[in-house]
């Protein structure tokens, strides 16, 4: 089965107004005639500049988190129905930098996967270890564990929608990346997870993108890898000098 590269781009807490517009007005003029998939997500209050600014184009629209209930008083969240509204297609959920610096547990973020599934938004799980537990050789555990209980619940036919992003926290933002043989490898398990969850079909068709400290000059090594669909990628997606090439590659 042949799977559709697909690149995103993760902005996190970077960027004003009118920079945000100027690197989406640059991506969308740059991936013009990119032939993966591609999603840019920026901070919440950025979203509807962004959006304005990609409307018409090849890039979709993506937010970095949400909160598990349609509303009610929970303050300091955004809903998935002001998302909605915004024309955001995709959510980031679960990043490494929720679970670790803001506590979210795999039975909150299945709860977020729930609701994004019942509106129709497709969902970016972030799975990863963690150094120590690397180095303990419990990183495909940790994922498969990450996978599992993130998906708990979801059925096949809403699987579609969903993408999963390895991202081993040892390599995001530190320049470290894992080598294209050791993503693989945990890729090749989180299919394995899928396939016994799911079947044979929904752990070859479902795309699974690595991120870490994904640049310009690994970026191919990594996707030739066979289970690796793509990238999430943080610090050189801010840069249109730096996304773009990785986008195209
Ligand atoms: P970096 O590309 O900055 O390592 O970040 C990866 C990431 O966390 C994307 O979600």
């Amino acid at each position: 089965m042949s799977r559709q590269y697909y690149i995103a781009g993760n902005w996190k807490m970077h960027k004003t107004k009118e920079e945000a517009a100027a690197l989406a007005k640059a991506l969308v003029a740059g991936l013009q005639e990119g032939t993966h998939k591609y999603l840019v997500a920026p901070s919440f209050t950025l979203i509807e500049t962004v959006a304005g600014v990609i409307k018409g184009s090849n890039i979709r629209l993506g937010a970095q988190n949400m909160a598990p209930e349609e509303q009610g008083a929970h303050t300091g969240e955004v809903s998935v129905l002001q998302l909605k509204e915004l024309g955001v297609k995709t959510v980031i959920l679960g990043h490494s930098e929720r679970r670790h610096n803001y506590l979210e547990n795999d039975a909150l973020i299945n709860k977020k996967v729930h609701l994004a599934l019942k509106h129709g938004l497709e969902v970016i799980l972030c799975v990863g270890e963690l150094l120590e537990e690397r180095e303990a050789g419990q990183a495909e555990k940790v994922c498969e564990q990450q996978v599992s209980a993130g998906l708990a619940g979801v059925g096949a036919k809403d699987l579609s929608s969903v993408v999963i992003a390895y991202e081993p926290v040892w390599a995001i933002g530190t320049g470290k990346t894992a080598t294209p043989e050791d993503a693989d490898a945990i890729h090749a398990s989180i299919r394995g997870v899928i396939g016994r969850l799911y079947g044979p079909q929904e752990a070859a068709a479902i795309i699974i993108q690595y991120g870490g400290s994904v640049k310009p000059d690994n970026v191919s090594a990594l996707m030739a890898k066979e289970n690796i669909d793509g990238a999430l990628v943080g610090g050189a997606s801010l840069k249109p000098e730096s996304f773009i090439p990785i986008a195209k590659f």
